[in-house]
């Protein structure tokens, strides 16, 4: 009896351990392909999520896009906190896509989730009337214009990078200047 707990516990062990290495095989792949686009994949931290989700204000009638939606945790929260709105998440990497696929799945494939593989750059934002984005300063800079020439009465909030040239109508903290890490703000924007 004694041996067959041990090895039953031996089993589980061996199993925590393989189920811990592919997903960190699969973790290690998605940072090797999205390394390789304009912005690699950082998820938003949990803790600013609530303040993000807040900032963004979706009311029933928005149609919110995230502009590379990475693991989707910004789409399912906003659409956990205001389940009325439209959501559409744009997000290149493949590996993403399958990801944010079997979380709406899990959430029970929300109908006003839309998931689009593809290049932000490439799609057309004229819909929106608000946006998420945590991207990088050349990023940014890059696509100011695309902002200014199709988002009309819309909000596009920035985790920790601001637009160039472009003056935020509210900044708001994060995080402090911590040892490691500088100050970090969420910028809300108007267009
Ligand atoms: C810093 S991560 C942020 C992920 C997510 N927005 C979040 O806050 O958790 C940036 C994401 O943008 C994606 N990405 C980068 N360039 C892209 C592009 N041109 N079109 C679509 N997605 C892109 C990356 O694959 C990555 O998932």
């Amino acid at each position: 009896m004694a041996a067959l707990a041990i090895g039953l516990a031996l089993l589980s062990v061996q199993l925590i351990l393989i189920v811990a290495l592919l997903v960190f095989i699969l973790q290690a792949v998605i940072f090797l392909i999205s390394g390789r686009l304009d912005v690699p994949y950082v998820p938003t931290r949990q803790k600013y999520l609530e303040t993000i989700v807040s900032a963004v204000g979706a009311k029933p009638s928005d149609i919110v896009y995230e502009l590379g939606c990475g693991d989707g945790r910004f789409l399912i929260s906003a659409w956990k906190k205001e389940p009325a709105a439209k959501y559409v998440g744009i997000e290149r990497n493949p590996l993403l896509v399958v990801l944010v696929r079997f979380r709406l799945f899990l959430a029970g494939n929300p109908e006003n989730i839309v998931l689009r593989r593809g290049d932000f750059f490439k799609t057309d934002l004229s819909q929106a009337t608000r946006v998420y984005a945590y991207l990088l300063p050349g990023v940014m800079e890059a696509l100011l214009p695309k902002c200014e020439r199709e988002l009309k009465n819309a909000l596009f909030v920035s985790n920790t990078f601001s637009f160039p040239r472009k003056t935020a109508m509210r900044s708001v903290q994060l995080s402090k200047q911590g040892r490691f890490t500088g100050e970090r703000y969420l910028y809300t924007y108007e267009f």
